[in-house]
């Protein structure tokens, strides 16, 4: 069984992917430092609780384990962080990514999956996005993840480093069995927050923003689930091993809702009203966020699964009511 280098695999998005390669007959080694991630989201699974800014660390994983590709997952993601503590993000996901392609570079491993995303686009300049779409973060968070595709793209050229970037769009849902979910140190996300609002554990959710130029006046995002992602890294994974050509790949299920029609669909899975506070704005949102993703089912062969909002949250809800960790 190959093994894979899985970063910030006990991580949300990480832990699923971790489930899914280990049922496909891939055995993932994980790399996480537990800052954000959980040790209950990947039980019975190899486990090296360490940072991917300790080379060190990263060295005896690479001699220890034959690795055949690493799938990078370890970042921060908060968007309004990343306003305010910039270096904490640059240090992280620029600078701890370029130790772990060193250790790559050291120990001859060229195939590398990078967590990537739509925050790298900016504000649309044209909707669907496609991978054409101009570049133009307009915050700390997407800029991190600009620079790593560029460095990637870099890398491919000077020393055949042969990647792919997965552009996800919004990330939703939990495992349908119950036992792994997202879990986040501060959640900002809108889903976990509508439905923990609905449940009683916040007082209630905040509705940022009600002038867009949007149908109802809120912003519209594209909600791909968790496991689907998981499929798709699976994917681009054996795509790579097989030979396959380095590339950029949005992961979108090319369906946008607005966050009124995200919190009316929850309150029908719930089955209970949410308690919505009509706020101001939230800095740095673009109205619209909606993948084209036709590369991704031409290239990966891929297709979402999950193409019905409210499946989506029906998944977030179970986790939520049924929680671990
Ligand atoms: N929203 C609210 N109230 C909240 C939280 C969110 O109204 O309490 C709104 C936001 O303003 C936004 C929408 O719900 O319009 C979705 O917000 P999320 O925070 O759930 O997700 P984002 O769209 O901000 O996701 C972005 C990028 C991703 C990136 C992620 C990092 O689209 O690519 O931030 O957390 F990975």
């Amino acid at each position: 069984m190959p093994n894979i280098l899985v970063t910030g695999g006990a991580g949300y998005i990480g832990s699923h992917v971790v489930r899914d390669l280990a049922e496909h007959g891939f055995c993932p080694v994980i790399l996480d430092n537990l800052s954000e991630g959980h040790r209950e989201a990947c039980p019975g699974m190899t486990l090296v609780e360490a940072s991917i800014a300790d080379p060190a660390a990263l060295a005896t994983v690479f001699t220890r384990h034959r690795i055949e590709a690493v799938m990078h997952f370890s970042a921060f993601a908060y968007v309004g962080e990343s306003v305010t503590d910039p270096a904490k993000y640059y240090q992280n996901n620029v600078g701890a990514t370029l130790t772990l392609l060193e250790a790559m570079r050291q120990h001859g491993v060229r195939t590398f999956l990078f967590s990537s995303s739509c925050a790298t686009y900016g504000n649309p300049v044209y909707t669907p996005i496609d991978e054409a779409h101009p570049q133009n973060p307009v915050n700390p968070y997407g800029r991190t993840k600009l620079m790593v595709e560029q460095i990637l793209e870099d890398y491919r050229r000077a020393y055949g480093v042969r990647y792919i970037a997965l552009r996800y769009f919004n990330a939703a849902g939990a495992h349908p069995d119950g036992t792994i979910g997202e879990s986040h140190r501060i959640e900002t996300h809108l889903i976990p927050l509508v439905l923990q609002a609905i449940k009683g554990t916040r007082p209630s959710v905040s509705l940022f923003g009600t002038d867009y130029d949007t149908p109802d006046g809120t912003c519209v995002r594209d909600y791909i689930h968790v496991c689907d992602l998981a499929r798709a890294h699976r994917a681009a994974l054996e795509l790579l091993l097989n030979g396959g050509e380095p590339a950029c790949i949005n992961l979108g299920v090319e369906q946008g809702h607005s966050v009124r029609e995200i919190i009316a669909l929850c309150e029908e899975v719930a089955g209970k009203k949410a308690p919505v506070i009509e706020a101001e704005r939230r800095p740095g949102d673009p109205p619209s966020l909606v993948a084209k993703a036709a590369k991704a089912k031409k290239v990966l062969s891929f297709m979402p699964d999950y193409t019905d909002m409210r499946e989506i949250i029906k998944t977030a809800w179970q986790w939520e009511n049924k929680r671990r960790y």
